[in-house]
């Protein structure tokens, strides 16, 4: 079977068993502050598990992309090292929301590998939970039960709480689990050694490939598990290792998934694989690496220096970094893989085929700034202290996050040069910084106290901007040291920031003892509405009004509504590869980005921001269709985004049916009228390949109006009204421009004729023609060259120079090169001591020396101190 058949029959024999089959999330997850990647296929039904919202199916099945590269499951050094760990992932899953429990989910796990796929029953063993005393947790002798109508019970193991109770985070939905794992060594071993005693034994032939879990508990803060309101079933198959399994493969690499990446990389840098083990590990990183890289740009994070950006830039680099120094690529190549993977991927993950030019030339340009920074990196390490026996844990570590050295690799460089490196210290390093990204992303939440069990807010903020509300719960929340509560209401008409509109802030009223308490933010958190507030209210109880801030609110909207009119109208001028990247809509100001290869032309934002305006004109009414089922929204032709995840309904905003027509949760203006006037402020590059642009509407945008044409009429009225303003401006600009070089040529005039004067003022001491003079010069470049002009002009000189610019002193030490030479005299040092006397420093070469300073009237002395350095 081909990995693509793998995955084929695995959807369509849960889909046979009743299972939705539905599209894999974004790898880059929103809307949750405790996971950044998607690295379970169960995230994103986590608040299904929570029962935070109720899901229109109880069973489903998907193939999810998933990154293990922070946080609680992190596999990043072993991969490419090994043959079975990978940062990106498929997770093939099925689930049951509170529908069916153990029972069906090993039998049908069991039927799926022995009949459908027809692996081998005697590599099989399973493994179930022990139990544990510390959660007063019993041995899962339900599961035994099950397992044991399949398999014999000697391949029916025991695991202990690390492999067999799985647990998404620090906190949230748990449960016992069972995995399945098969052994994959030749039969000679197999009867040597038995399978049973090497499973979870990091052999890398007796492997996991599944596990079934139970998720019944949600872990809270405190450690303590508490019981989901029901029962359900979470599996995770890793469909790499399914596929090697079944393709009878050594190696996850050596399948159809990895080979055609590996062979490319191997044609083109003429390496064979499969004969040196660097150059193999090499191939497999970058094989590995780009499926990771490339995934993430196509679900919207870019690389950069922060968070989720920075950590794809680290994995790019570490790519990078093993294809130039194993595989001798010192141009950029990564990026030519993302075809490759593209094409393999079409059909499965659209979201990579859609963009694959945009992603190419993000990985290309990235590598390019790579390729540039690594150079100056191997040449820090060239010059390390070659006396030294051991690499500083510091400077490894330097190396690893400014230049993208992988440590292994760092060591592998050091034992060329005899050196070893500071493991301990480098792993402090690598810890310190860990805690301070921890410190400064993480929020410490507590555990929510409930008032009201079970209740689902109610969103009315689409409708009214005030509503009567009680707190259902609330929980502390603690980031970078300041405390703050969240809220969860009944009913709130406050919108959650999300699709770039920031969330609502307002206020919340006790009915009865009037008491008002400020909503800071709101913001969405799986399916939670969370209010933020910086005190709780006296009494938690009875019932609220809760009141969006109305102006803000209404800013907002102004500026989301445009924001479409903006997208539509990009499209037209620019053409429909104008994919939308990110936005930003907030009260003051809309910020919208594109993937756009070239720099938007002024001609260009005119056009779009004629047609916008046109728009708002014709005051068309807003349509908004809150229910619509997702896939009669695709085909109707509506404007979806990359990296989103849509649910079954989703809400489609229309302003004219021909012309804007987007998937959106937003707010928006009832008629486009009411944004006013759109106004385009900057246009700017984000990032290769995406542009950004700025804009105002309604209030900011007649502000901003006012402000410009005020500035214009008193930029006017200062030129005495001319008739030709611009015209103008340019004869004063130029009359300028001939002024300077008419006072420029004065001052060297001036400079030149005081050379006469001091000529006359040099004074020999010993063999030293001594000169320390004032001058009135406000002109640095015109004080210099009389210097040089001086020194030419007579041997031996030892020249120091005093003048006032702008207010501050100006001092100059000049001597004569063979002076310098002879006498070891330093025209640096000798600045340094004379600008102490003006409350400044400076410095320079032996023979010629500057300083600025503070104290003007500090001249003096520092004109008499001179002499001191001939005598
Ligand atoms: N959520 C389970 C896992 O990731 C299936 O292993």
């Amino acid at each position: 079977m081909t990995s693509r058949e793998i995955r084929e029959a695995f959807l369509h024999f849960f889909n046979q068993k009743g299972h939705q089959i539905v599209p894999s999330a974004p790898v880059v997850v929103k809307n949750d502050p405790t996971l950044m990647f998607t690295n379970a296929g169960m995230n994103q039904f986590k608040e299904l598990f929570l029962g935070e919202r109720v899901a229109s199916y109880s069973r489903a099945t998907d193939s999810q992309r998933c990154l293990r590269v922070s946080g609680k499951h992190n596999d990043l050094e072993e991969v490419g090292i090994d043959t079975y760990h990978h940062t990106l992932f498929e997770m093939l899953g099925n689930w049951s929301f509170g529908d069916y429990f153990k029972k069906e989910a090993i039998a049908w796990a069991w039927e799926l590998l022995t009949e459908v796929y027809k692996l081998d029953v005697d590599r099989l063993y399973v493994t179930i939970f022990e139990g544990d005393e510390g959660d007063g947790l019993a041995k899962d002798m339900e599961a035994y039960d099950f397992w044991k109508a399949f398999i014999a019970e000697d391949r029916i193991l025991l695991g202990n709480k690390k492999d067999n109770f799985w647990e998404m985070g620090d906190t949230g939905p748990c449960g016992p689990c069972s995995e399945i794992h098969y052994d994959m060594r030749p039969d000679a071993e197999r009867a040597a050694v038995s399978g049973a005693d090497l499973v979870n034994q990091d052999d890398p032939q007796v492997i996991e490939i599944w596990n079934l879990v139970f998720m019944q508990y949600n872990r809270l803060k405190s450690g303590a598990l508490e019981s989901l309101p029901a029962q359900h079933v979470d599996t995770g198959m890793g469909f790499e290792r399914l596929v090697r399994a079944i393709q009878g493969k050594v190696s996850n690499y050596d399948t159809d998934v990895f080979q055609p990446l590996i062979s490319f990389t191997s044609q083109r840098s003429g390496i064979p694989y499969g004969q040196n083990e660097q150059t193999d590990i090499a191939m497999r990183v970058l094989a590995d690496h780009v499926r990771a890289v490339s995934f993430t740009i196509a679900d919207g994070q870019l690389p950069s220096n922060n968070k989720a950006g920075y950590v794809i830039r680290r994995i790019l680099r570490r790519a990078v970094r093993y294809a130039y120094t194993f595989l001798g690529f010192k141009e950029p190549f990564l990026n030519e893989l993302v075809p490759i993977l593209s094409q393999q991927f079409k059909g499965v993950f659209a979201v990579l085929s859609d963009q694959v030019d945009f992603v190419q030339k993000v990985v290309l340009e990235e590598e390019l700034s790579f390729l540039r920074t690594l150079t100056t990196g191997i040449q820090r390490f060239e010059s390390y202290d070659d006396t030294a026996k051991q690499i500083d844990g510091e400077f490894a570590f330097e190396l690893f996050d400014t230049y993208g050295f992988p440590i292994d690799l760092t060591e592998l460089l050091a034992r060329e040069k005899n050196l070893t490196v500071d493991m301990a210290g480098f792993q402090a390093a690598l810890n310190k910084q860990k805690e301070r990204s921890r410190a400064a992303t993480i929020l410490d939440l507590s555990d929510w106290t409930v008032l009201q069990d079970d209740v689902q807010t109610e969103f009315v903020g689409y409708d009214t901007l005030s509503a009567q509300a009680q707190i259902v719960k609330y929980r502390k929340v603690t980031a970078k040291g300041k405390d703050q509560y969240q809220l969860i209401l009944d009913v709130t008409p406050f919108y959650p920031e999300g699709g770039g509109q920031v969330g609502d802030v307002g206020t919340l009223v006790n009915t009865v003892t009037q008491e008002k308490i400020n909503i800071v933010s709101t913001k969405k958190e799986n399916a939670l509405i969370v209010h933020f507030v910086d005190q709780l209210p006296a009494s938690l109880e009875g019932d609220f009004v809760a009141t969006v801030d109305a102006e803000k609110r209404t800013d907002s909207e102004a500026n989301h509504s445009a924001t479409h009119l903006l997208h539509a109208a990009l499209r037209e001028v620019l053409g429909t590869h104008v994919q939308q990247k990110g936005s930003l809509v907030s009260p003051d100001v809309l910020r919208f980005d594109i993937m756009h290869f070239s720099k938007v032309t002024d001609e260009e934002i005119k056009q779009v921001e004629d047609i916008v305006n046109a728009k708002i004109r014709a005051n068309i009414a807003l349509k908004e269709e809150r229910n619509t089922p997702y896939q009669e929204a695709i085909a109707s032709g509506v404007t979806a985004l990359f990296g989103e995840k849509y649910g079954d309904y989703v809400r489609v905003i229309t302003f004219d049916d021909d012309f804007s027509k987007e998937l959106c949760g937003g707010t928006h203006v009832s008629a486009t009228g009411k944004i006013g006037f759109f106004k385009i402020v900057s246009e700017s590059a984000v990032a290769a390949g995406v542009r950004r642009i700025e804009a105002v509407t309604g209030r900011r945008s007649a502000g901003l109006i006012r402000e410009q044409f005020e500035m214009v009429s008193s930029m006017k009225e200062l030129l005495h009204n001319p008739k030709d303003f611009v015209q103008s401006l340019e004869k004063i600009l130029d009359e300028n421009s001939a002024l300077k070089k008419e006072v420029q040529q004065a001052i060297t005039d001036r400079s030149l004729a005081l050379k006469t004067t001091l000529l006359d003022q040099v004074t020999p001491i010993g063999d030293v023609q001594y000169l320390a003079a004032r001058v009135a010069i406000p002109h640095a470049e015109a004080v210099k060259g009389l210097a040089y002009a001086l020194r030419d002009a007579v041997p031996n000189l030892f020249l120091v120079l005093a003048t006032v610019i702008d207010d501050k002193p100006f001092l100059l030490v000049m001597i004569a090169d063979e002076l310098a030479k002879a006498k070891g005299w330093n025209a640096g040092a000798i600045i340094r001591e004379l600008a102490k006397e003006v409350q400044g420093g400076g410095g320079g070469q032996p023979f010629f020396a500057t300083a600025g300073g503070k104290d003007v009237s500090g001249i003096d002395r520092a004109l008499e101190r001179a002499r001191e350095f001939v005598i």
